[in-house]
């Protein structure tokens, strides 16, 4: 049975007199991509940042595996399994990329590192794992041949790689993205997908803001659409390109 990980609720945003979020309701099932589009200043960003914790909302209630999470501090959203990638610990630009995913896999797994240090063989094996784990995600993202470099030496789009590598790291159970593959080639930002639905597949839940539909659309299980601050449609992708509200919240813009 497919369960429901996130549920939002009437939620409303707002900066003085705008509305950034104005009452809205979703769903994000367990497992698969669920895709959140719109036009610039939808608030679709806005939504993220409270769901996040970043802001409370005005109204409304978002709740994270049935429990409501509107009152809880940034760092105890994430320590739930819900996890935004710039919430991880920073890039450190003088370590090496290897180093900076395990920075992110350690963070997560303290608990359980510290209690297999009383066995040091398990603790090396953990250890072990973990690298290999790294390196294969390296790879995912086209960094594997970077792994030594310091992280420092990244362009910009090879940065914003490394951070959605180390929010895989860190194993959420719900890892929301704003824009992945803005400033990625086609053809990586594709294969970037495909392999975040292989994630999603094995325990991962991926909640995607992207303005690249085509590629967005190819891998979605479902769609919100957002225009001012409201949800305008949803469904599978077929359905929503069908829907006449689909177009009228971009040619709305303008
Ligand atoms: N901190 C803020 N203070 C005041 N107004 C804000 C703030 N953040 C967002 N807004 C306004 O809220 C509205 C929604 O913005 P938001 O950034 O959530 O949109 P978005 O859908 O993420 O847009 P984009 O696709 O361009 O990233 C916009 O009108 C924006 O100007
Ligand atoms: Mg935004």
């Amino acid at each position: 049975m497919e369960e429901t990980l996130l549920k939002i609720r009437e939620v409303r945003k707002h900066f003085g007199g705008v509305y950034a979020v104005n009452g809205v309701n979703m769903d994000v099932k367990e497992g698969g991509i669920c895709g959140l589009v719109g036009p610039n200043g939808s608030g679709k960003t806005t939504l993220f940042n409270t769901i996040l914790g970043l802001y409370k909302p005005d109204q409304g209630a978002i709740y994270f595996n049935g429990n409501c999470i509107n009152n809880l501090a940034p760092h105890q959203i994430y320590k739930l399994g819900l996890v935004n990638v710039f919430q991880l610990p920073r890039v450190f630009l003088q370590m090496g990329v290897l180093d900076n995913m395990l920075v992110a896999a350690r963070d997560h797994q303290g608990d359980r590192l510290l209690n297999s240090l009383f066995w040091r063989k398990g603790w090396q094996e953990q250890e072990r794992g973990m690298i290999e784990e790294a390196l294969d995600l390296l790879e995912l993202v086209e960094l594997g041949k970077l792994a030594f470099s310091p992280a420092g030496e990244l362009s910009g789009g090879q940065r914003k790689l490394l951070e959605l590598a180390r929010g895989l790291m860190a194993e959420p159970a719900l890892l929301l993205l704003d824009e992945p593959a803005a400033g990625i080639n086609p053809v990586l930002g594709k294969s970037i997908f495909q392999r975040l639905q292989d994630f999603s597949r094995n325990g991962t839940t991926f909640f995607i803001v992207e303005h690249r539909l085509e590629i967005l659309f190819e891998f979605a299980s479902w769609v919100y659409v957002m225009d001012k601050g409201r949800t305008v449609t949803q469904g599978e992708p077929q359905q929503v390109v069908n829907d006449p509200a689909f177009y009228q919240a971009y040619l709305g813009e303008g």
